[in-house]
């Protein structure tokens, strides 16, 4: 039975990716306020944010020096566009500070409101970049199967999930997509992990020849996977895709939407993983989730061609109203000033322990096929036969019945399929992260009885 308040939501709203028929029976669960690494729902029940909302609010709920930034600089400017030569001083301010601490030589900051229109701006450039050079006919780019880059038309259409695309007539062309890196997946039998990376690099450059290198502009990837099932690609694989593509002159883009800012445990998750892009999107933990704010990292090279671009044919036809939002650039600048301050870094690798210790515990879960992550993220995917890796049948919802059970014991996790994602804010304390595993695990020993007496694991 709804409540008054589901009901007029149910009634009213188009909630993201959620079963719009499933979702007029279940209604939504109506946040109200959040504290630290908690959120407390309309009764006042109290959950643990295991997923710090979407992967974003990594400073965790109601951060008093956020707060007060916000408040600040609303009542002193609460809105300037930086079109055709405005600025205002905490956007010049933040894009010095991303220049500063950004993992490659960056030239120039392109700042936007959400992750998806970053990596349309990445698209948009890596097209203008090759007009402007004199390339026209190098306009591909390769995305992964299984990568997550946003829902705009072009996002989505990098983004290499079926769902972002059936029935939305995407992906749009010039858009290609190589392998997923994921061993337990998709390595083959006998193969190792080394090997099977090595396969990888080879598939992106078979991939590469069959298009003509000629056309292929560019190769995007997060740096560890995260919406698409959070996929960890083996150590090695970026040494062997960065060969490929610098043999054919590929730029790398960096989604580093998630992974930017401590997630693995390192300033940016390209430290973490040995990558080397030329360009880097970034969004919800610049400004802890606070405020929507993107930003594109563009290299001299690029700029250099806009540049030209301007010299030839005048104004610079791109940007958003709410790019460099002073609202915005102020709570980015702040919440950089208190991951510096605060060694949010440092505090990471110190939770890391205490937090892969409880995951490693859980592998031997009887609905635990894998368990995966890097730094403060982590996948466990559970399966219907542990020895074989066989899936539970879809339509049994496997993963959502966990997430469920976890959100009746006070725990907010996602399922991506049957893989139960956990991304915590990263203030997470030791005790914290403790009673995030109790209710974990409480959740699936619970699902595990259900799983047994409904015989679920039925082929
Ligand atoms: C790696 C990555 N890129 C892009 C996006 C899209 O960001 P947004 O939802 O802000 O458009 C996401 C969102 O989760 C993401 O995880």
């Amino acid at each position: 039975m709804l409540t008054n308040l589901q009901t007029r939501d149910v009634e009213t709203m188009i909630h993201p990716y959620t079963n719009l028929a499933a979702f007029r029976e279940a209604g939504p669960l109506v946040l109200e306020s959040g504290k630290g690494v908690w959120v407390y729902d309309s009764d006042g029940k109290p959950y643990i944010e295991g997923m710090a909302g979407l992967w974003c609010t990594s400073l965790g709920y109601s951060n008093e020096e956020l707060v007060e930034t916000a408040r600040e600089q609303m009542s002193r400017l609460p809105f300037t566009h930086i079109f055709g030569g405005k600025s205002n001083d905490p956007a010049i301010e933040l894009a010095e500070k991303l220049k500063e601490i950004a993992p490659m030589p960056v030239s120039k900051v392109l700042f936007g409101a959400s992750g998806s229109d970053a990596n349309d701006t990445q698209v948009k450039l890596v097209w203008y970049y090759n007009n402007a050079i004199g390339r026209p006919e190098k306009k591909k780019i390769i995305a992964r199967i299984k990568g997550y880059h946003g829902v705009t038309v072009a996002s989505a259409s990098l983004t290499g999930l079926p769902a972002n695309h059936t029935d939305f007539d995407l992906p749009i062309k010039n858009i290609l997509h190589t392998s997923c890196p994921h061993y337990y997946r998709f390595g083959k039998d006998g193969e190792t992990e080394e090997e099977f990376a090595t396969r990888c690099a080879d598939e992106l450059e078979e991939l590469i020849l069959k298009e003509g290198p000629e056309t292929v502009a560019a190769f995007i990837a997060e740096p560890v996977g995260g919406a698409g099932g959070v996929t960890v690609p083996p150590v090695g694989y970026y040494e062997k895709i960065q060969r490929v593509l610098d043999k054919y002159d590929v730029l790398f883009i960096a989604d580093e939407v998630i992974t930017g800012f401590g997630r693995l445990g390192t300033m940016f998750g390209s430290e973490a993983v040995g990558m080397r892009p030329d360009t880097m999107s970034c969004a919800k933990a610049i400004t802890s989730a606070y405020f929507p704010v993107s930003a594109v990292m563009i290299p001299e090279k690029i700029y250099a061609a806009m540049l030209d671009e301007s010299r030839k044919i005048g104004t610079f036809g791109h940007g958003n109203t709410y790019a460099g939002h002073p609202v915005g650039m102020a709570l980015g600048v702040k919440t950089i000033e208190i991951y510096q301050r605060d060694n949010i870094v440092g505090h990471v690798q110190s939770m890391l322990p205490g937090f892969w210790k409880h995951l490693d515990r859980l592998r031997d879960h009887p609905l635990v096929g894998e368990v995966r992550g890097k730094g403060m993220v982590a996948g466990i995917e559970l399966v219907a036969d542990k020895a074989t890796k066989r899936a539970f049948d879809i339509k049994k919802t496997i993963g959502a019945k966990a997430t469920n059970l976890a959100q009746q014991e006070g725990l907010i996790v996602r399922n991506l399929g049957d893989t139960v994602a956990i991304c915590p804010p990263l203030v997470i304390n030791a005790g914290e992260v403790d009673e995030l595993f109790d209710k974990l695990t409480r959740a699936l020993d619970r699902l595990e009885a259900h799983v047994r007496s409904e015989n679920l694991r039925a082929a």
